[in-house]
Order: C-alpha cells, then structure tokens, then sequence
C-alpha cells in the first residue's frame, strides 16, 4: 500500500500535525513512515488491558479525623498505622529468616570478579558466616548493652550486608561510615569498638583519624588482604588489624557457645528501632505485582544511605537475591546486563543521564521524530494504565535501551531527590517498567510518601504510605496555610525515628510533643490525594522595623558576584576588597529586586570556607545556620556596633 494512502486511512487526531510534517518530507522518506503507520494500527487493535490500580486513583489519601488536616493512605481502611505485612517478620533478622524459608534457601548475595558471571552465596551460607562473625564480635566483648556499635567502612559488597545481619543477630548496632568522609570521620569513629573496612586504604584513614588521639578502636577488620606495615601502623595505634576470614574462623570455634541463646534476639536500638516497619509497607504498595523469591535487586546505591537498605530489606523478606556491582559505577552497565536485575532502585542523576543518552543517539530529525512518536504512543498507553515492553515501539526503539539494563526489570524507584516530570514519564514510557517516585528522609526510614500502581502521572510525590499520616502546618510567613491545603511537611508513623543519638537538642527540633517530624519542605495536596512539593521552609526572620526576611533567598542572589568567590584569592587587601565586594553585591540584590531593607548593611571577609569539615554545612552542603551564627558571634557583634554607630 502506499505510504500516504495509508495515512490517509488513519484517524488519530495526534496525526494532524504529523501530517503536516510528513508533507515536508521526501517520497522517499514517506515510505518508511508509512510502514510506521501500518504498524500503528496494528498496535491499536492489539494492546493489551491495564492493571488494576490498588485504590481509587482520584483519592489515594483520606482525611484523618481530628480537625489537623492529616491524611493517610487510602490503601487502608483504618486509621491505625500498619506496622508490618507477615507476622512472622517485624524485624531485619526475620526478615532474613523468612526470606530463607520462601527461597527454599535459594541465591542470598552475589559478587562477580570482571568479566566473570555472579557467584552467589546461598541464605544458609550467608547466615552461617553472619553468626559466625557475630560471635567473634561478642567474642571481643561487644555486646548488646556494652560497646554496642560496630562500623562499617566500606563500599557495597556482600560482606556490608553479612556485617549488618551479623549486628542483628546478636543486637548489636552496625554504624555505616560514608566512603567520603574525611576528617569529620574522627568523631565517627573514635567511639567504635571494632570496624570493617574493605580495603587496606580505608583502614589507613582510621589510623590517621585516631593517632595521637583518645580512641576506644581496637580492631579493625579488612576483608581484602593486606601488608605487614599496616599491622605496624595499627600496632602504634593499639589496634588489631585482622581479616575477615580470619575472624569468621575464629567465630566458627565459637559459635555453639555463644550463639545459642541469643539467637532470636531482636536487633535494633536507639534511632535504628523501627527500621524495620516500613520495608514492608514499601512492598505493600507495590502491589499488585508482588515480589518473590526470583527477584534479583542490583545493589550499587551506598548501603551508609536508608534507601539502599530498605529496597535490600523488601528483597530479602522476599527471599530474592541481590547482586552487587563491582564496586565502579562506570562498569554498572556491565553489571546490569550480567545480573539481569529485576528490582532497579535509582536516583534522579541516573535517570537524567540514561533520558540525554536515549534523545542524544536520536540525532537526525528523522530519527527525533521517530522517537516523540513512539514515546508519545506509549505515554497514552501508560496513561490508562498499561505498563509493558512487548508492544511494538519496544521491539523498534526501546528494546536497546531496555537491554542495556539486562532486559528483565520491573521494578524502579526513583528518591533522594526530586525528578523532572518530562524525565520521568519519558523513561515510564521507554523502559516498560513500574518506576515509582518516593518521597522521605532518613528520619522516617526513607519514605513517608510514594506514588502507587497504576498512577502513572508526574509532577507528585504519591500519597502517605500506609504506615504513616502526613499534615501539611501552616508556614504563616510565607503565605502557606494548612487549611488551603498547603504547608511544612510533618510524617507521623511507624516509620518515624525515635531520635537522634545521644542529641535531645536536635531531636527536640526535629520530632514534636506530639510525635510529628517536621521536614522543612513545603507541600501541598493535590485533589486525588497525592502530594507536591513545591518549596523548602526557609530561615526567616523578622528586622526591628517589622520586614521578613529570607537570607537564603539574598544569599543565592549575593553568591552570583564574581567577588565573592575571588576574595578567597585576594584576602590580603581586605578593605579595598572588602569595599568593591560590598558594591558589588549590593547592585546584585538590587538587580535581582531585593528590597532596601533586604540588603545587608554591612560585611566582613572571612578566608576560609564553610565546609562540612569545620562543621559549618551538613552532609548535604547546606549552611548551618545555628552553627554559623556562633562561629562568627564576634564579627557579628562588631558588625553591629558599627552600624548602630
Ligand atoms: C549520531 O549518533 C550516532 C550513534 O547513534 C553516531 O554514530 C553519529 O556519529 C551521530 N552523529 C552526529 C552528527 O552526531
Ligand atoms: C492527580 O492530580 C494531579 C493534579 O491535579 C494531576 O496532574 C494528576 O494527573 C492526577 N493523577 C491522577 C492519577 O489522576
């Protein structure tokens, strides 16, 4: 048939412009297309029906009664907060246990050298070097009440997830050292009795941190090999240095004295209690396309962050597998078509990246056009709900892109931070996978929002997961009232922390009298129920003439100056420095609308910068207000005075 009879004959409105634009094409080209719009057609007749959505999509959460505006999932028909999803697993270590069981001990934890295929060690295989690493460790005289903390120090790897479950066995508490501290790590690790590391080089920046220092470290544990001169280095220390096997034959010997008894314990303390509720719930919303025990998760998202232990806590409760990657994240892609994972967690810079390499390859018009169409076609089909990868756009364009993840996932979830609508939708539609987006801190265990199944649209967070409320509180300031609809995000639930360790000042700040942490990111519901988040509460405060304002907002215009990066560099005229910098940021805010009163009236130069090393940004690199002020009280004053002047 010819292409543009063929054309003729199809009746999508969509078509109109593509028409249009076919019109501007050669002959030549129009006969490609038209086999293109042939297998259209074909298409329509033959897709497939969605899912059923778990809940009525126009109203995923319901207000709970007690006039403060809560809401809770409507995946419940209760207000009670659901706590767990199997009676026999409320904690990590049940977990594990009935993942055995499901899995018919089946493949537990995977590692692969380069270019090899995955070895697995089995749920029994990884128990038994659990509790006999554990026993060792109580050996050394941790226990639950005493020397309770254990660092680990390492990238993914299976011996991370052996040393955790070693930690639950026996309640101890596994303490994750991010891989990029640096010397804030002292604080970190000083008060550890024992620590794993994984590669010597991190066992030489413990020895670093601790010598010449007041320490209680007396161990550390490497599970690569390592030289005599490390064992030197630790010996000036006091500090053992051994292997991992080493100890875990050692805790062989030991295991039917010591284990016995505390076999069944259950596992976490202080902050870390209630870890373990919202793993479940995390599945549960998930459904209807439950895991089991063939899912394989690929683990590559640092384990010292909640998110990567919480999706390895819904793998293994499963009874599933986890295979880690190499430990270089240039060669996940390797790993991802060697693993063929099934349960791909990600975050937004991943996503980013895979959406500009799949539009960057489509580098011609035609080979654009193709693309929008294809998406397009299956962005309708994802809006009635249909999720696959066998349509016939997979099997022209996606199928690559879909192979290059190993051909087999099902599962995303996208966190940590927000995801661009466009970005999103686009790799629903290309991937053919459920890709969810969460929403939550570690304070409530990663998640406290989640979008649901069948609710493929962007621009929202999804509604409360059923083991928490979420309210919206007035942030009067800034114009957000609750009873719009719109206010500071504040979770309550099963999920919720119990506080921060040995600091009742910041957990006051954090949790109120009524058990609400507040998240200082300023949502808003949307009429089916699911949240937005649409700012971040900022540091306001109010000048003696009686104007609010926001630093934050003068600062990231004040920031823009050239000045201010450079006077780094030329900190040793500073008044004449000093002077120019003023001027300059001065005109900034004036450019950028700040008013009069909003201006600073003075400044001073300080050479050095806020770094999460001299304590003055967090982990994240945001300014630690309360921690700046005290920093700088002196100048502050000065400052002051003068102007007062
Ligand atoms: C277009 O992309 C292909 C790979 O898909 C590449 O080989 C080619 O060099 C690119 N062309 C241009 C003009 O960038
Ligand atoms: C929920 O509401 C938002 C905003 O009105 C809308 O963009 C989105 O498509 C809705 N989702 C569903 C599943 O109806």
């Amino acid at each position: 048939m010819h292409a543009q009879q063929l054309l003729n004959q199809l009746r999508f409105p969509e078509l109109d412009e593509v028409r249009q634009y076919l019109r501007s094409l050669s002959t030549h080209t129009l006969v490609g297309v038209g086999a293109f719009a042939a297998l259209t057609t074909y298409w329509y007749t033959t897709r497939p029906k969605a899912l059923k959505p778990p809940c009525n999509l126009r109203m995923q959460s319901v207000e709970v009664p007690g006039g403060e505006y809560a809401r809770r999932s409507a995946l419940m028909d209760s207000d009670k907060h659901m706590t767990h999803l199997y009676n026999d697993a409320k904690t990590m270590y049940e977990f594990f246990l009935r993942g055995a069981r499901v899995s018919n001990n089946g493949p537990c934890l995977g590692a692969r050298q380069p270019s090899q295929s995955y070895e697995w060690l089995s749920y029994s295989e990884v128990a038994e070097k659990a509790e006999n690493l554990g026993s060792a460790l109580l050996h050394r005289g941790h226990t639950k009440t005493k020397d309770q903390f254990i660092g680990i120090f390492s990238q993914n790897r299976p011996e991370w997830t052996i040393a955790e479950l070693a930690c639950y066995t026996f309640s101890l508490v596994a303490v994750p050292l991010y891989d990029t501290l640096g010397t804030e790590a002292i604080t970190y690790v000083i008060d550890k009795g024992d620590i794993l590391c994984d590669v010597p080089e991190k066992a030489r920046l413990v020895l670093e941190c601790v010598s010449g220092r007041e320490h209680s470290v007396r161990t550390i544990i490497l599970m690569e090999p390592f030289d005599d001169e490390l064992v030197a280095k630790g010996k000036d220390c006091g500090i053992d240095i051994l292997s991992l096997s080493q100890v875990e034959v050692r805790g062989e010997t030991l295991t039917h004295n010591w284990a016995a008894g505390v076999h069944c314990l259950v596992c976490f303390t202080t902050f870390r209690t209630k870890f373990a509720s919202n793993p479940e719930l995390l599945f549960l919303c998930v459904k209807p396309q439950t895991l089991d025990h063939h899912d394989a998760h690929i683990s590559y998202l640092p384990l010292a962050h909640m998110f990567e232990r919480v999706v390895q806590g819904v793998i293994l409760v499963h009874g599933g597998r986890i295979g880690f990657f190499q430990g270089d994240i240039r060669l996940l892609m390797d790993d991802l078509t060697t693993l063929r994972p099934t349960v791909f967690p990600v975050v937004p810079r991943l996503l980013n990246r895979m959406f500009d390499k799949i539009y960057g390859q489509a580098n011609t018009s035609l080979k654009r056009w193709v693309l929008d169409f294809a998406f397009k076609r299956k962005e309708a089909e994802l809006l009635s709900g249909i999720v696959r990868r066998d349509s016939i756009w997979d099997k022209l364009i996606f199928r690559k892109v879909q192979a290059s993840l190993g051909g087999r996932v099902r599962l995303m979830i996208t966190g940590a931070a927000p995801v661009s609508a466009t970005v999103l939708t686009f790799l629903r539609a290309a991937l053919g996978c459920q890709l969810y987006e969460g929403y939550g801190q570690t304070e409530c265990t990663a998640g406290c929002t989640m979008t649901v199944p069948g609710d493929w649209t962007a621009g929202h967070v999804g509604a409360p997961l059923p083991c928490n409320s979420v309210k919206l509180v007035d942030v009067a300031e800034m114009n957000y009232l609750a009873a719009n609809g719109e206010g500071e995000v504040c979770v309550k639930g099963a999920n919720v922390f119990l506080g921060y360790l040995k600091d009742p000042e910041k957990t006051e700040e954090t949790i109120d009298a009524n058990g609400w942490v507040h998240t200082g990111d300023i949502g808003k519901w949307l009429p089916n129920g699911t949240l937005k988040i649409v700012d971040r509460k900022k540091h306001i405060f109010k000048l003696a003439q009686g104007e609010y304002i926001a630093p934050e907002k003068i600062e990231n215009i004040y920031t823009r100056s050239d000045a201010v990066a450079q006077v780094f560099v030329h900190g040793d005229s500073l008044q004449d420095v000093k002077k120019a910098i003023l001027e300059d940021i001065l005109k900034l805010g004036k450019d950028s609308g700040l008013k009069s009163f909003e201006q600073v009236k003075d400044i001073t130069l300080y050479t050095e910068m806020f770094s999460i090393q001299n304590g003055l940004l967090t982990p994240t690199l945001k300014a630690k207000r309360a921690e700046l002020r005290n920093y700088f009280r002196e100048q502050i004053d000065k400052l002051y005075s003068k102007i007062k002047m």
